[in-house]
């Protein structure tokens, strides 16, 4: 075989390579808290099933696997020269409550496929690289997000480990359960100099690459967020004796608190706002609600004006609550800023997806990621692939074999060519 020919064999994976990542991503779907609804949360028997998948999966890849001190599911394929820095790919096996099956873990799948596809060739690379699939990103079980990345970027606050699931199990034990000691968490911490940046592959969870026609996309920034959570306490009552005049409803304050969320993100360009979770208590048909909880998530690419909407909708619920007679607590649960991913970074990925023959396209993200609390230790870049309607957090998630296909040549094609900051181009 001449080396042209063989050049481009080494460049064109085999096309069961997209098979095996849409297999794998199945695979992981049955790591479920109900055989009807895919969830998995953090620390649970559900995620321990995923990261020995996952294990197994690194191993066949030719990488060295360890769990690390929060839970995260570590996998190194050597460097020609053994203990080089690495370059980081990875993101979340975790997911939220009836979700879809790849939001997170296609980009673990993925990036240990085309090692997978490295290792079967005998490729070293100068660099070493490692795939992370983080525990915890979406937040379910403890109302706090980003808790595996954030212990690999040095950045997880230990006073955390006091906070409760819903069960009243604190994180520190639910780490001791999972076998893991809460006075280690530090030790996820990875050092900077170790690291030469942190890639992203993820579904675009929106409908822009679709629409487009094309398969993959480059991420630009990542909107920060502030979630909180609020609690509305008025009087229970019988729902047929007080009279209207006389109520305290907590739902009704809720509800119009819900309206006051909406409007205030409706009236800019730029900003989302949600409640996506009530919990109405007593919760009975013939009982007016004494109290509720709801949560609040804000999202803009302007960290200023999504810090102006979160203190303009506190101050409308407490308004609000006051006309109605009604007390109001409201505590945060998590401030992240936006993040901008790195231009060097985000340009080999962009030359990567031109020598596939693709349209460059980039685009921001409304949703966060890992990559953002990776940002606090390297360098990030981020690779979307189209799914299915723009549909994500939600079963009817989907992307197709041939788009797995296209990024993970597109990843390969990146790695093969990859050079660290500050490296001189390859002559072409
Ligand atoms: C994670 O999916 C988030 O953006 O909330
Ligand atoms: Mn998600
Ligand atoms: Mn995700």
């Amino acid at each position: 075989m001449n080396p042209g020919t063989d050049r481009a064999e080494a460049a064109v994976p085999r096309a069961e390579l997209g098979e095996r990542i849409m297999a794998r991503v199945d695979a992981l779907a049955a790591c479920s808290e109900s055989p009807r609804a895919l969830t998995r949360r953090y620390l649970t028997p559900e995620h321990r099933c995923a990261n020995a998948r996952v294990s197994e999966w690194m191993r066949a890849a030719g990488m060295r696997v360890h769990i690390d001190a929060v839970g995260n599911v570590v996998g190194r394929y050597e460097a020609s020269s053994p203990g080089a820095p690495a370059l980081v790919a990875g993101s979340h096996l975790d997911t939220v409550r009836d979700a879809g099956r790849y939001d997170g873990m296609l980009g673990v799948v993925l990036p240990v496929a085309c090692i997978g596809e490295l290792h079967r060739r005998g490729e070293r690379l100068p660099f070493a690289v490692e795939v992370v699939g983080f525990g915890d990103e979406e937040g379910v079980r403890f109302e706090s997000t980003l808790l595996g990345s954030r212990a690999v970027a040095g950045t997880l606050d230990p006073a955390l480990l006091g906070a409760t699931d819903t069960e009243g199990m604190t994180l520190a034990q639910a780490l001791r359960e999972f076998g893991l000691d809460p006075a280690r968490i530090g030790e996820a911490a990875r050092r900077p100099q170790d690291v030469l940046g942190y890639l992203e592959v993820h579904i675009e969870q929106g409908p822009v690459l679709e629409a487009e026609g094309l398969p993959v996309g480059i991420v630009t920034t990542i909107a920060g967020a502030t979630r909180l959570a609020v609690t509305l306490t008025g009087r229970a009552g019988h729902a047929g004796t007080v009279p209207m005049s006389m109520r305290r409803d907590a739902l009704a304050a809720s509800a119009a608190a819900v309206v006051a969320v909406e409007r205030r993100c409706r009236a800019e360009e730029g900003l989302v706002g949600t409640v996506g979770r009530l919990e109405v208590h007593p919760g009975a048909v013939n009982v007016i609600p004494g109290e509720v909880r709801f949560t609040v998530d804000v999202r803009s690419a302007d960290d200023a004006r999504r810090a102006a909407a979160a203190a303009d909708i506190i101050a409308a619920i407490e308004d609000i609550a006051r006309e109605r007679g009604v007390a109001c607590a409201v505590r945060e649960l998590h401030v992240h800023p936006s993040c901008t991913c790195s231009p060097w970074l985000a340009s080999q990925l962009e030359a990567a997806v031109a020598a596939e023959g693709l349209t460059v396209r980039r685009l921001p993200s409304g949703a966060g990621h890992d990559a953002m609390a990776l940002a606090a230790l390297t360098d990030v870049a981020m690779l979307f692939v189209r799914c299915k309607e723009g549909v994500s957090h939600h079963p009817a998630e989907s992307i197709t074999t041939e788009d797995a296909a296209v990024a993970a040549r597109v990843f390969l094609s990146l790695l093969r060519g990859f050079r660290p900051f500050g490296a001189a181009a390859a002559s072409p």
